[in-house]
């Protein structure tokens, strides 16, 4: 068996590779480009990993993370109330893309360095058993032979010491919480954000400030909308990556996008969660917009329930099932007339509607919407829709159906 091991880099990716290594696995390395927003360039992470004796081979997803994220804005699909799946979409992303790149190098394990105790170890796990099920999974830290080895940091920068091999502690010095991070935006937990008294300022934003630190000027954001898909901003063509990386840059600076949450995690327990997602977010914001305009009563409800289906298969590391490619279809089907110019003031975390337009499915007539007279609504034809109404209301009165509290 050859293993590939999803590395990043880090401490725990180089203790992973040199312990399995001289343990006398075969081992090859890979990572994901998916558009970490990285101080580090990914190209250093196969030279950082080469004093372990491993080559390490960079997986382009960017693309496909983009894509991810337009779907993601296209369903509304945020988990939980806020949380945009940053590391849910970077889940099926970097494990479909890695396996395949790894069955090209020849291996048959799949090793993550997902920790036994969270939703990641869930997600990996579950794709590659769909996706291949005669690829094995290797967990590492699930493995009670390199708990007991590993117990913490210390322990694995010793080991590594031991070996000639250094490391050093670029921003975890200063910085007291986990973080996972794509285009998308960072997800931080653990450690200092455990507990409920450590307010969410205490993490240090790094697509963008929080809203105190934005500028004091309210800043104009052009997306125009074709089929739910942002494909201009500001009046230029953009590809979905491109979007991403203007809107995160435009939303960051403005403090939009930082938010916090207590999710339910797969396994059943809670995990409060720091958020950074500032393009998603505003992406979003701009797209639900254009579908108030253009989606009926009933489509909204609709919509809301694909919604929830797919946020929630992506959180539970479902994404390749039948039931969430079909949510998605349906959602894409529902997004058809979502065209639309949408423009908005973004101020200190806040984002101030300004217009829509170029807007053609739009089914808002002012005509017909209007308080004032007009040629649209006839309030007197309203006359007989409540006498049929008072039909129903008045039977479930007499029917003692009606309790209003008295
Ligand atoms: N709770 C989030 C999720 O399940 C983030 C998990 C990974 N984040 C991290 N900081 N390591 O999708
Ligand atoms: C991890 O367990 O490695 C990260 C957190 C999670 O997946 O929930």
């Amino acid at each position: 068996d050859v293993v590939g091991i999803c590395v990043s880099g880090g401490l725990d990716s180089k203790t992973v590779a040199l312990r399995l290594r001289l343990a006398g696995v075969k081992v090859k390395c890979f990572c994901a480009d998916i558009g970490q927003p990285d101080e580090e360039d990914i190209n250093d992470i196969p030279k950082k990993m080469a004093p372990c004796g491993v080559e390490t081979i960079i997986v382009d997803l960017k693309d496909e993370i983009a894509e991810g994220a337009f779907e993601a804005v296209a369903a509304g699909a945020s988990y939980d109330g806020g949380y945009w799946q940053s590391t849910g979409i970077g889940r099926y992303v970097t494990a479909r893309g890695l396996l395949q790149e790894m069955k090209k190098h020849g291996c048959t394990v799949l090793s993550h360095g997902a920790t036994g105790r969270g939703n990641d170890q869930v997600r990996f796990e579950r794709y590659v058993n769909v996706i291949d099920p005669n690829f094995k999974v290797y967990a590492p830290w699930r493995d009670p032979v390199l708990l007991q080895e590993f117990p913490g940091r210390t322990e694995m920068l010793s080991y590594l010491q031991n070996h000639g091999i250094g490391h050093t502690i670029v921003s975890q010095a200063k910085k007291r919480y986990s973080t996972d991070a794509n285009i998308l935006g960072l997800s931080n937990e653990a450690e200092d954000l455990e507990s409920m008294q450590t307010p969410m300022t205490i993490v240090n934003p790094v697509m963008g400030v929080w809203p105190k630190d934005a500028p004091d000027k309210q800043e104009e954001i052009e997306m125009s909308f074709e089929q739910g898909r942002c494909v201009k901003i500001n009046g230029k063509a953009v590809t979905a990556f491109e979007a991403l990386t203007q809107a995160n840059q435009i939303a960051g600076r403005n403090g939009i996008g930082l938010s916090q949450a207590l999710e339910n995690r797969i396994l059943g327990t809670k995990s409060r969660g720091v958020y950074e997602a500032p393009g998603m977010v505003l992406l979003a914001e701009a797209l639900k917009t254009v579908y108030q305009a253009v989606l009926d009563r009933r489509s909204t409800s609709l919509f809301k329930f694909l919604s929830t289906h797919v946020s929630d298969q992506v959180y539970d590391g479902r994404y390749f099932d039948p039931s969430t490619r079909c949510a998605i279809n349906a959602v894409w089907e529902l997004a058809e007339p979502a065209k639309g110019t949408v423009k908005l003031g973004l101020y200190k975390g806040h984002m101030n509607f300004l217009s829509l337009t170029d807007c053609p499915h739009s089914i808002y007539f002012e005509e017909d919407s209007s308080m004032e007279a007009s040629s649209g609504l006839n309030p007197a034809s309203s006359q007989g829709f409540l006498e049929v109404s008072s039909v129903e209301a008045k039977s479930m009165a007499k029917a003692g159906l009606i309790d209003y509290g008295s």
